[in-house]
């Protein structure tokens, strides 16, 4: 083989590899819709004033649903003494999660590819998601009525019509409205 044979195979491999790559991309990406919800992060510069409001402590337990790179669970295992879980369908955002949470040393939060419907929320003192409004009525029941009393709900983006007798707090940043409800 000439050299010019070499790097033309290589050329092949290299746009071959980044095809394949883009696809499987694409096609999580779409995953994620189908399951309930794109995969949108909630921007970095919103996130500490959604934590301050949250009215995290020491000891609590946090689920984010649909988690995807885990960056409020991170954000807050950063600042307080609590254990967390984040649970998300598409296996991309959370393989980033606990890479990041492992270079980090976040050892007391751990990241599952799960669906939002398999997972218990009764032991959750507060709950983070950044969901769409036709996925949230499909998690009334579990909001409702598998939430401990007390337990934080906190919604970024889109208020929960059924828990609106529960609604503390609302804030608001350059694009989202951030909704807080607390289970009594
Ligand atoms: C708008 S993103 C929010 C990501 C992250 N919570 C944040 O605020 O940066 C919604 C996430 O929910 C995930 N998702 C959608 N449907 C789901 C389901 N049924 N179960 C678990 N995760 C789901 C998507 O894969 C996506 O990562």
């Amino acid at each position: 083989m000439t050299l010019n044979e070499v790097l033309y195979v290589l050329l092949i491999f290299i746009e071959l590899t980044f095809l394949i790559a883009a696809s499987v991309y694409m096609i999580l990406l779409n995953y994620s819709w189908l399951k309930g919800a794109p995969y949108v992060a909630t921007k970095k510069k919103s996130l500490k004033e959604i934590i301050n409001n949250a009215k995290i402590t020491d000891g609590n337990h946090i689920i984010e649903l649909g988690s995807g790179d885990g960056r409020f669970l991170r954000t807050v295992a950063k600042q307080y003494q609590i254990t967390g879980l984040g649970v998300d369908v598409n296996p991309l955002p959370i393989f980033k999660a606990r890479i990041i949470a492992r270079l980090q040393n976040l050892t007391t939060v751990e990241f599952k590819i799960q669906d939002i419907r398999d997972t218990d929320l009764s032991e959750a003192d507060v709950i983070y998601m950044y969901l769409i409004p036709k996925f949230i009525q499909k998690i009334k029941n579990q909001l409702l009525h598998k939430t401990k009393k007390g337990a934080i709900i906190v919604s970024h983006g889109f208020k929960i019509d059924y828990l609106e007798q529960y609604l503390v707090n609302t804030i608001t940043d350059e694009t989202f409205k951030t909704y807080f409800y607390k289970r009594s």
